[in-house]
């Protein structure tokens, strides 16, 4: 099954999950044993998270961002909107933005996450996070390491971006604070530290 939903199709696909949602809310009840009414109980789950292999006991129904913030502990993932449409929550999937509030951790066990704090290069900020704070790319700081996270993976499909292909990558990130001429100052920025090593 292919993992998450990219945030552009996620948005496509809302009329047919409306659809969707309709035709559930007609079907019989379910009958008590079933997977689904058994969706209190908790399951282990292994996570690969920042490079570390990371076990966890999760209900079925638990978010991605869930788990990274609850049940790792890793908060530097913020929770927005948790219906897909702010981008704070973002996270890479095996070096892809994605959503971690439109995304169930079962469906991460095998990929490869990777959160803001897994940025760090131990004490040191990473290349992203650095540009941001050179150019002053935030300004109450709740969108921000979503912000971050849609650079990298930004960064990862294109080492030299346009101001358009910038522009494209973060479409998927609102900032409530309108920072957005810092933060595509940042990507830039970032860009060139990438390439000098850093
Ligand atoms: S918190 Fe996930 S998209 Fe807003
Ligand atoms: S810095 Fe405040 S929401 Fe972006």
């Amino acid at each position: 099954m292919k993992r998450g939903m990219s945030r552009r199709r996620f948005m496509t696909s809302v009329g047919a999950g409306v659809t969707t949602a309709a035709a559930v809310a007609a079907a019989p009840r379910v009958a008590r044993g079933s997977p689904v009414a058994e969706a209190g109980r908790r399951v282990d789950l292994v996570l690969q998270v920042n490079g570390s292999r990371r076990r966890i006991a999760v209900e079925p129904r638990t978010t991605l961002i869930e788990a990274i913030r609850d049940g790792l502990g890793l908060t530097g993932t913020k929770p927005g909107c948790e219906r897909g449409e702010c981008g704070a929550c973002t996270v890479l999937i095996d070096g892809r933005p994605r959503y971690a509030c439109m995304m169930l951790a079962l469906e991460a066990e095998g990929a490869e996450v990777t959160t803001v704090e897994g940025l760090m290069r131990g004490e040191a900020l990473g290349a992203v996070q650095q540009a941001f704070v050179e150019h002053d790319a935030f300004q109450c700081g709740y969108c921000t390491s979503g912000q971050v996270m849609a650079v990298e993976g930004l960064l990862r499909q294109h080492a030299d971006p346009s101001l358009e292909q910038i522009r494209q990558g973060l479409a998927g990130n609102l900032c409530r604070c309108g920072a957005y001429a810092h933060i595509f100052a940042a990507a830039k920025k970032a860009a060139t530290l990438k390439g000098t090593g850093r």
